[in-house]
């Protein structure tokens, strides 16, 4: 805290009333540098904001958190990253950590584009705004598997609750009917809204699950614990704008004395600064400037906590000796920790677009890239009031669903999904064309019904390419590897056929787009999904927590209180540390995990 009282002293009478951000760093500096923090937190994305804002409510503990990205700490407030219908261009931006992932045997060996969150907010100043708390049976097994009761719905229900707020629709309407208010607390740091824009397949999508309730039922709030359903969308947008991890538990907090954010800081590796009961100990970080190329070692007093991702937490234990030992070894980096499973039990959720065409005069979002003069009054009337379609970010509804337990997937391997309350797949309805790997046609209206395979079996890797810091690790989710897999995908592109057949839809779908319309044999619903599948972008549980007392491979790397097995002092807290890939998008169990992680730390202070 020293630090903060010489650089007050030092600015005197020149430090502005306005100055807002008084414990916000762009780099680091030579008195945070001679600081010792009692928590150094690496990464400031939906986690480590987190993990930041609770262990820094405590005045008597002192938190620095470290960010690699932000070019200037207010980035996350950049209008690109806060209009809601602009999230794709963020990607090969600075925003973004540009990785890719090996051949993907289960695309026809395609690489893709596997985009992180490189900004004060990580990926949730980059993503999609989909928020989901996940369901009741996806926590009920990590508290299976860990063996820790804490984990489980019920146990986290306090936290879960407690999370969002819901705040008023930005453009006034009613959201009456379009979710349980019963099921969200009113209290939370992270401001969620309903969608404030409606497209005409929404409603329709409405109707369709009324007609077909038996297979497709209506669920007025998928964020019980219960997802399964057609529901409306909920999204961490608050005012029309964007929210993340950075605008809920980081900006209105910077004033506190105890806490001191450095963003355009890369950590390398975590250092050991020495052994308790012969278990090395864990405390340092190692950060690097690239414009002196130096490096600089920083020590906290009680912990060091991970929280930078599901591709770069497993990527700094490796760097800093801690894994498989013989894959340390290969490329030079000497083993300190033997901990075979980080960087193993990669998930992530299949993507893959259902292309539909639809009648020539309705009105579809298509016109937002087909029509410039649409686009400019698009931009305009979000510039000027926060409504219109740039505050959509997908669809307004969508779809959570499952497969019949006699389906024939399931002849394969056994259900992966954790239970009855957890899909098997999510339809999510878009009024506009969506590919990563076609073109979109200049003119035309469509609707995509975006399927996400939501319970996959395929595991994959992050493995270290190199012993540079700074190169990337080698990224292989084995998408599509399991049989069940694509037997899933194949099973659910029959099912949604099922449901935009339903009358609701008849005459505004008029067919299939591209190469789906011709697949309907195993073979070729198992050609088009692997040559036009990519990500949803929920890389998860490369450093996974497992039972206590396990060191057998498989029993994962962390302990059930996230610390990393066979070291002290150091956690990981962020996605990384799921057993399982919850089935829903993976920024709220994110939240979830880190606000049951800042307790369980605050209380190991005791
Ligand atoms: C394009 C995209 C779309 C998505 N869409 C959705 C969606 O709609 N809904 C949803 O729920 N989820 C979505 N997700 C996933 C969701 O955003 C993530 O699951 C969530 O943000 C994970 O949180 P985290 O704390 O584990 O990691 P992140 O939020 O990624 O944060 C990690 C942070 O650590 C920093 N960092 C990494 N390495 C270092 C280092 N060496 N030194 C210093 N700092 C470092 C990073 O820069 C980053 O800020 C999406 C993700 C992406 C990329
Ligand atoms: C890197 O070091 C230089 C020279 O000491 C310093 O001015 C700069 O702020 C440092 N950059 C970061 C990001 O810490
Ligand atoms: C961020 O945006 C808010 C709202 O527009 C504004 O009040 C605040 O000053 C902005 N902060 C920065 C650092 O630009
Ligand atoms: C990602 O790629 C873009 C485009 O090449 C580049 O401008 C940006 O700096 C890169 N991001 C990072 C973090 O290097
Ligand atoms: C993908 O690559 C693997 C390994 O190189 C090869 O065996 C396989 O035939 C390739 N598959 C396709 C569809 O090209
Ligand atoms: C949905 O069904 C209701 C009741 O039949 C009907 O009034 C409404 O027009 C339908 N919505 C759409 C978009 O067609
Ligand atoms: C979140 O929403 C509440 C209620 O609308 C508001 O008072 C609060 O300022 C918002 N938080 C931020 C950080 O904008
Ligand atoms: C940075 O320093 C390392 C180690 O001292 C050295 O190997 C490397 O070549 C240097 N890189 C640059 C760009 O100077
Ligand atoms: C383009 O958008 C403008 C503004 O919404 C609209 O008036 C015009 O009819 C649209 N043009 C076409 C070809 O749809
Ligand atoms: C679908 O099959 C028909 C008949 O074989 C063929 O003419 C057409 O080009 C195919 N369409 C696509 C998009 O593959």
């Amino acid at each position: 805290m020293s630090h903060r009282l010489t650089s007050l002293l030092l600015a005197g009478a020149v430090l502005a009333p306005s100055e807002a951000f008084a414990a916000l760093h762009q780099g680091l500096t030579s008195a945070l540098a001679h600081t010792t923090f009692d928590y150094i937190i690496v990464g400031g994305g939906a986690a480590g904001a987190v993990v930041a804002n609770r262990l820094s409510e405590d005045h008597d503990i002192s938190v620095l958190l470290i960010e690699a990205g932000s070019r200037k700490g207010s980035d996350f407030n950049d209008t690109a990253i806060e209009i809601p219908g602009r999230s794709a261009a963020l990607q090969k931006t600075r925003f973004d950590w540009n990785f890719t992932t090996t051949p993907q045997v289960g695309y026809d060996n395609r690489s893709i584009a596997y985009p992180r969150g490189h900004v004060l907010g990580g990926s949730t100043a980059i993503n999609v705004m989909a928020y989901c708390r996940g369901s009741r049976d996806d926590y009920d097994r990590w508290a299976r598997v860990t063996g820790d009761y804490g984990w489980s719905w019920d146990s986290l229900f306090p936290y879960i609750l407690n999370l969002d707020r819901v705040t008023p629709s930005a453009d006034g309407h009613s959201t009456a009917g379009q979710f349980n208010p019963d099921v969200h607390g009113h209290t939370g740091l992270l401001n969620i809204s309903l969608a404030n824009y409606f497209i005409e397949p929404g409603a329709l999508s409405i109707n369709a699950s009324h007609e077909l309730s038996s297979q497709f039922p209506f669920n007025l709030d998928f964020n019980s614990g219960n997802t399964v359903g057609l529901s409306y969308t909920q999204q961490t947008i608050y005012k029309g704008a964007r929210f993340t991890s950075a605008h809920g538990y980081l900006a209105p907090f910077f004033e506190r004395p105890n806490l001191d954010v450095v963003v355009n800081t890369l950590v390398t590796k975590v250092v050991q600064t020495g052994t308790h009961r012969d278990v090395p100990a864990f405390r340092a970080v190692q950060v690097y400037n690239s414009s002196t190329n130096t490096t600089t070692k920083l020590t906290a007093r009680h912990e060091v906590i991970l929280s930078a991702g599901a591709v770069k937490s497993p990527h700094l234990l490796m760097l800093s000796g801690i894994g498989d030992t013989s894959e340390l070894s290969a490329v030079g980096i000497e083993p300190l920790v033997s901990l075979p499973d980080v960087g193993k039990n990669l998930q992530d959720h299949v993507f893959l677009p259902l292309i539909h065409t639809v009648v020539p005069g309705v009105f579809t979002l298509n016109q937002l890239r087909e029509n410039a003069t649409f686009a400019a009054a698009a931009l305009a009337q979000w510039t000027n009031t926060r409504t219109g379609p740039l505050t959509l970010p997908g669809g307004d509804t969508w779809g959570w669903f499952r497969l019949p337990a006699s389906s024939s997937a399931f002849e394969i391997a056994p259900d992966p999904s954790a239970g009855e309350t957890s899909a098997h797949y999510e339809a999510i309805i878009e009024d506009t064309f969506i590919s990563k790997v076609l073109t979109p046609p200049s003119t035309g209206n469509f609707l995509t019904l975006l399927l996400n395979l939501i319970s996959p079996a395929s595991r994959g890797t992050i493995s270290l390419a190199s012993a540079d810091p700074l190169a990337a690790p080698l990224i292989d989710p084995r998408f599509l590897t399991a049989p069940v897999d694509i037997a899933m995908i194949r099973e659910a592109i029959r099912a949604v056929r099922v449901f935009l057949a339903a009358p609701a839809w008849q005459g505004w779908i008029t067919g299939e787009y591209g190469a789906l319309a011709n697949a309907t044999t195993d073979a070729e619903l198992d050609a088009f999904a692997r040559s036009n599948a990519d990500s949803v972008d929920h890389v998860s549980g490369t450093v996974a927590m497992g039972p206590r007392e396990c060191t057998r491979v498989g029993c994962g790397a962390l302990n059930p209180d996230l610390s990393v097995k066979g070291t002290v002092g150091l956690r990981v807290v962020d996605a990384s540390a799921f057993p399982f890939i919850i089935s829903g998008h993976t920024q709220g169990s994110t939240y979830i995990l880190a606000e049951r992680a800042s307790d369980i730390i605050k209380n190991a202070r005791h």
